[in-house]
């Protein structure tokens, strides 16, 4: 390879309704669904939530993703038109045409740039940062921008208080650049993996299930999401904990090498349980799942974006990215700040 990738900015946006799990459980009250704060913080970590406004924005999940690619920019010192390449990673479109990253495109200005949506569930944006280091590897892009979004609450099943009370909308961006392929700052490794025979512990029906009839095309089904938390519990922690070895092991490096270790922010009960695992104390654990739920692909950049500005992430250090989403998809990845 002649080139590797940096992330030189990274930026985050929240939709500012903040729900918390009072308010939650109050609302659910109304619909016979009973749950309390007390629960919710005791088996998730969460404390609360956002929730965007769908009456506001024509396009609130991509205005979320533009937000956040707007404060990267900044942060990286680049403007829209040094921009070559836009990914979006989101489970959760506005619509789906025309994709959310050709609407940023417009909204930032980066008419330099072509852009495309990437679905990998929660394991979106590493997935995302994968495709971006391979299109600067090779020299074709210089310069791209990649950001896990999501608008996911409207997708959530009111009635099963297992899952509505986990999931909030944010979205997480960073700016990719191309360094030499020696460079000591740049993205080190990278493991993706699928595995399909777990698509039924976390999906959202097919829009067309049981219209069959083309004559009677009325409309897409309303779609809840449908989730077997427990069997993801115990997915979750074993391939998280697996995917992380498997990083470090490709690097020759050890749980002590690492400053920070970033794991998708599903449940914070999974992330102590992989920590504890790995052998990571909780003081390198980034977490932000109490605060905003988990935003499926916006939580790794979100919690990046975060400890990037109080200062905890320096220059030098190790960080570990861990995802695993729907599909399932799993990927890792090993940067060097
Ligand atoms: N409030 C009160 N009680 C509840 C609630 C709630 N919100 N939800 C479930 N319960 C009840 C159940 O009905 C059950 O009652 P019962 O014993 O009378 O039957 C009891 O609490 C225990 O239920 P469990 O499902 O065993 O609870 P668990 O400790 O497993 O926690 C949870 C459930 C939070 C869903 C957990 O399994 C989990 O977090 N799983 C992972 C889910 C996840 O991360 N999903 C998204 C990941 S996918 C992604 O990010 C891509």
């Amino acid at each position: 390879m002649t080139f590797a990738a940096k992330i030189t900015g990274t930026g985050s946006a929240f939709p500012p309704h903040r729900v918390t799990n009072a308010d939650l459980s109050r609302e659910l009250a109304r619909l016979g669904v009973e749950t309390n704060d007390r629960w919710i913080r005791e088996r998730t970590g969460i404390r609360e939530r956002r929730y965007a406004d769908l009456t506001k924005e024509q396009r609130p999940n991509a205005a979320l993703a533009a937000d956040a690619a707007i404060k990267a920019l900044e942060m990286a010192g680049r403007s829209a038109q040094d921009i070559d390449q836009i990914i979006i990673a989101t489970c959760t479109p506005d619509a789906l045409i025309s994709s959310a990253a050709c609407w940023v495109q417009h909204k930032i200005g980066a008419t330099r740039a072509w852009a495309m949506d990437i679905n990998a569930a929660c394991s979106g944006f590493v997935y995302g940062l994968v495709t971006a280091t391979q299109f600067i590897a090779s020299g074709q892009s210089r310069t791209i921008l990649v950001v896990g979004s999501e608008v996911i609450h409207p997708y959530l099943d009111w009635e099963d208080r297992g899952s509505c009370i986990l999931f909030g909308d944010g979205a997480g961006a960073a700016v990719v650049e191309q360094v030499p392929a020696d460079s000591e700052h740049r993205i080190l490794s990278w493991h993706l993996s699928s595995d399909g025979k777990y698509w039924d512990l976390l999906y959202v029906p097919p829009f067309h299930q049981g219209k069959l009839d083309f004559l009677n095309h009325t409309s897409c089904q309303d779609s809840k999401m449908i989730m077997n938390g427990r069997e993801i519990f115990k997915v979750a922690v074993r391939t998280l904990t697996d995917f992380a070895l498997l990083a470090l092991d490709s690097q020759s490096l050890t749980v002590e090498d690492v400053d920070w270790f970033v794991p998708h922010q599903a449940n914070k009960r999974i992330l102590e349980a992989v920590a504890q695992r790995l052998g990571f104390p909780s003081d390198r654990v980034l977490i932000n799942v109490d605060r905003y739920g988990n935003t499926s692909a916006a939580t790794i950049p979100t919690v990046l974006d975060e400890a990037v500005r109080e200062g905890r992430i320096q220059k030098g250090q190790l960080l570990l990215l861990d995802a695993f989403g729907a599909g399932f998809t799993y990927g890792a990845m090993l940067i060097r700040w």
